[in-house]
């Protein structure tokens, strides 16, 4: 029996990965996505092997996750509960998608995560799963009540990864979760369950990775331009650069002047709130650069029906539904939505702020000869018309008004 396991190389699924070969007497097969965690996968595939793992794949998704998944959201405008970017809910799917291709090539039949059972991120790994391979079965140790005897605190894992011959991290371990990839990295738990404790003091400093606080960044604004094309941004100070590499330019950039970092207490899935932090340096850049050159170049009920969809869409992406019938018929509407999304958004990066610094496009819906107060060479508007405009709409709620009257309310 062969079974794949999302790997990190930390504590949690070494152990895992020692555990199920033993509980299952499986051959474990490690996966770990590359998608733009950086250091964290440094001497990870030695590590496998020597904790027990038969084969190991290390694939680096960075393309497909900035251009497949990445993008396409940002099309969309998606933002959870008006905060969250979603920088681990749309990676999970990438993530599920390949373990479930490896296992398929692998002949194995299962694969298992190292996700607890009371966060959102096994809905999003095991309805992916579900949704591209319902052959496959799906094995969550932290949901086994064994398993969770076992290891009822950190002190019984050190133990038994020491036995196992597995290394442990010398450095302490951070009071806090994180989660990081080319889109955000995630702080939660630890100290960080007290929604009273303040995440931006001074003295929570060091918990940052992507950013400095917006006190610490430069006191000179930086200017960028970002162009777009259907919706998706292309080239950034005349130089072109695909979706991986504009993610990180973005980043480097939003990082510098302390943009993008978020602090809220979000609804999950599963039932509870729970607090979150988040860095998202490069995305909230790109998503005050998109809204904005969609302004100039959207067809008014074209854009109010995409932004009615913004909700349904992100609550999709942050359950875990991506690989569903009804984001990709949302996403369809999106995509076309952004077929005239093209143009150049100038902008100034300042202590944490994207400040908007003009705005321009070659097939801009926008006629200053139309909005002006002075006199229209045009003539395609009629201000005599706006009269009988609102005398029409100004109907219905006369009528009602005058019943209320004579009811007496
Ligand atoms: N609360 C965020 C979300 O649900 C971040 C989750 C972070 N996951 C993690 N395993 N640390 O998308
Ligand atoms: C986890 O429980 O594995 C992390 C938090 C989450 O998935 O929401």
């Amino acid at each position: 029996e062969k079974i794949v396991l999302a790997y990190s190389g930390g504590l949690d699924t070494s152990v895992i990965l020692a555990w199920l070969k033993e509980t299952y007497d499986a051959e474990i097969i490690a996966f770990t996505a590359d998608i733009g965690q950086k250091d964290e996968l440094d001497g990870l595939e030695e590590k496998a092997l020597a904790t027990g793992a038969s084969k190991v794949y290390i694939d680096d998704l960075r393309e497909e996750f900035a251009s497949d998944f990445i993008y396409p959201m940002f099309q969309s405008g998606a933002l959870y509960e008006g905060q969250y970017l979603l920088g681990t809910s749309i990676a999970r799917p990438l993530i599920a998608k390949r373990m479930v291709e490896i296992a398929r090539a692998e002949g194995a039949t299962a694969i298992a995560h190292g996700a607890t059972g009371k966060g959102n991120d096994q809905v999003r790994f095991e309805l992916t799963a579900a949704a591209l391979a319902p052959e496959i079965s799906v094995i969550a140790p932290w949901r086994l009540e064994a398993f969770r005897e076992q290891f009822p605190g950190r002190a019984e894992m050190i133990e038994y990864a020491e036995k196992h011959g597995i290394q442990v991290q010398a450095t302490a371990s951070k009071p806090y979760s994180t989660d990081r990839n080319l889109l955000h990295i995630s702080f939660e738990s630890g100290m960080l369950e007290d929604p009273w404790f303040d995440a931006s003091a001074d003295s929570n400093r060091d918990m940052y990775v992507l950013s400095v606080s917006p006190e610490d960044a430069p006191d000179q604004p930086e200017y960028i331009e970002l162009e777009f094309e259907q919706g998706n941004a292309v080239a950034i100070n005349g130089e072109k650069l695909n979706p991986l590499q504009m993610m990180e330019t973005l980043n480097e950039l939003g990082g510098k002047h302390g943009i993008g970092r978020i602090d809220m207490v979000e609804n999950r899935f599963v039932g509870m709130k729970s607090r979150g932090v988040y860095e998202t340096p490069g995305g909230t850049i790109l998503f005050a650069a998109h809204r904005r050159i969609e302004s100039l170049t959207m067809d008014r009920e074209v854009m109010h029906l995409r932004d009615s969809l913004i909700s349904k869409y992100s609550t999709l992406v942050y359950n875990g539904f991506w690989f569903a019938p009804e984001r990709l018929a949302i996403q369809a509407l999106v995509t076309e939505s952004q077929k005239n999304v093209t143009g150049t958004v100038r902008m100034k990066l300042y202590k944490g702020n994207v400040i908007a610094a003009g705005v321009k496009s070659p097939v801009s819906l926008y006629n200053p000869n139309i909005a002006t107060m002075e006199a229209d060479p045009t003539q395609a508007y009629d201000q005599g018309d706006a009269a009988g405009f609102i005398r029409l709409n100004a109907l219905r709620l006369k009528v009602s008004s005058g019943v209320e009257q004579q009811s007496g309310k």
